[in-house]
């Protein structure tokens, strides 16, 4: 994975390596407000079809559709596919879709990655869309189980005979948990722990959610987001256009932030609706390609992918510092320092998550102990983060996050010149990407 710079400007024989051409999102948006009626297949639909008419891309020039989805709805059992057929791809073209919780969509960029730099695929659609407002709601599994033993037998007893011995309880449809399975705990409850374990106090918390929420509202005043948020239309429930995220609080402040009671911990926690991520819907879709195929149709890369990693950590200690794992082994492969890096795109899942994955690298103890290096990975200086607000203002819906932050920050490095970026994404599980993006 890992090259140096000067074998990415490569002469002729020189490996494939996969640029970031363009990207675009939907607005995200709370759940259960303006996209609650639709469908998940209609909101990834509609940010791919806009982003191949604004790049003016021949469908058949895509080789592969690999998206990311995390509460998957029973009908769908590869929606990457069913994107492919409702987009009105070619319907040769292969497509699979991919879960790593959060960081889904991050899985979908690499994915695109690994195909390109072996020269398996010159352009792919990697993106990814969550819809927490229609989330599938399940049986309770004695009940499914009578259920399918009544489709099977053969006779009316039979049928009834199945369904004997389901109490009242078993016919409470089970709806997803922001859970663990391994430990019970909610993501939110897993935050507060992390806030506890390292000290991280509430005002800092509040502190940096009122940046993220400041940051968004100027990215959205100064143009910066509309670039990259393609309106979405709603026509199946009052025929309106959705234009704009809908979580960001222009008005928010410290002392509003310092008000809210804490939801994971209600005595001693410092968690709250204001420094977290929202439940949100959304899409975010990204078109890479080989850099000779850009050059080829006369697309300019934004930036390419020069390394990535995952690293997860056991889910019953720290679940969401799995990118303070990450980040180090991705800058390796780059044979970078995270002195390097100008911007940065870290996912924020909540603010304590943030504060905790930025103390674990500045920390030696942990570099040591944890990572086996002599030295702390480094310090990373706020105000290179997340230069048009993260997820605790923009919205969080889970498969599409890791798209939303390759592509802003492909954005933002080609506004700034700037060399060298880095994503990472916290997930479920325990799991922690980090991509180093580089412009050519
Ligand atoms: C934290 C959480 C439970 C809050 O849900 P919620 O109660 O629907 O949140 P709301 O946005 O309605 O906020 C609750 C209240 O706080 C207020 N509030 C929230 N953020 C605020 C801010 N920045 N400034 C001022 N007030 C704020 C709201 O106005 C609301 O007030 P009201 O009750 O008077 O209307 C929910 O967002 C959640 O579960 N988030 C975590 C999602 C998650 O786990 N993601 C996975 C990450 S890995």
């Amino acid at each position: 994975m890992a090259r140096s710079t000067a074998s990415a400007s490569g002469g002729k024989n020189a490996a494939p390596r996969a640029a970031i051409v363009a990207g675009l999102r939907t607005p995200f948006v709370r759940a259960g407000s303006e996209f609650a009626q639709l469908d998940v297949l209609e909101l990834a639909r509609a940010v791919t079809v806009e982003l191949l008419q604004r790049l003016a891309l021949d469908p058949r020039e895509v080789d592969h559709v690999i998206y990311g989805n995390v509460t998957r709805p029973v009908q769908y059992s590869n929606l990457a596919r069913e994107l492919v057929l409702a987009t009105g791809l070619p319907k040769s073209t292969p497509a699979d879709t991919v879960t790593l919780a959060c960081a889904s969509a991050c899985q979908a960029i690499t994915d695109a990655t690994n195909l390109i730099e072996r020269g398996y695929a010159d352009v792919v659609i990697a993106g990814g869309v969550e819809m927490l407002s229609n989330v599938p709601i399940s049986l309770s599994l004695p009940l499914a189980r009578a259920l399918i033993g009544a489709s099977q037998a053969k006779s009316m007893g039979g049928k009834l005979h199945s369904l004997r011995g389901l109490a009242l309880a078993d016919l409470r449809p089970v709806a997803p948990a922001i859970a663990e399975t391994s430990t019970g705990l909610t993501m939110g409850q897993s935050a507060e722990l992390m806030a506890k374990l390292n000290g991280i106090k509430r005002e800092d918390q509040d502190g940096w959610a009122l940046g993220s929420h400041q940051k968004a509202a100027a990215a959205w005043e100064d143009g910066r987001l509309a670039e990259e948020v393609a309106p979405v239309y709603v026509t199946n429930n009052g025929s309106r256009a959705v234009t704009r995220d809908n979580h960001i609080r222009r008005n928010t402040s410290l002392e509003k932030l310092a008000a809210l009671k804490p939801v994971f911990d209600r005595h001693y926690g410092s968690v709250t609706a204001g420094n977290s991520s929202p439940l949100t819907d959304g899409a975010a879709s990204v078109v890479l390609m080989s850099d000779r195929k850009a050059k080829a149709l006369g697309l300019t890369p934004k930036a390419v992918v020069r390394s990535y990693a995952y690293h997860a950590v056991d889910p019953a200690g720290q679940l969401l510092i799995g990118p303070a794992y990450a980040i180090p082994r991705a800058l390796d492969r780059a044979g970078l320092k995270l002195s390097d890096i100008e911007l940065v795109e870290m996912h924020e899942a909540f603010a304590a998550q943030v504060l905790s994955t930025l103390q674990k690298l500045e920390s030696k103890a942990f570099a040591t102990e944890e990572l086996g290096r002599a030295e702390a990975v480094g310090r990373l200086d706020p105000a290179r983060i997340n230069a048009s607000g993260g997820s605790i203002a923009l919205g969080h819906p889970f498969g599409a996050t890791g798209a939303r932050c390759v592509m802003t920050l492909a954005h933002e490095m080609e506004r700034q010149s700037a060399q060298l970026g880095l994503v990472s994404v916290c997930a479920a599980g325990g799991v922690g990407a980090a991509i180093v993006l580089e412009r050519l």
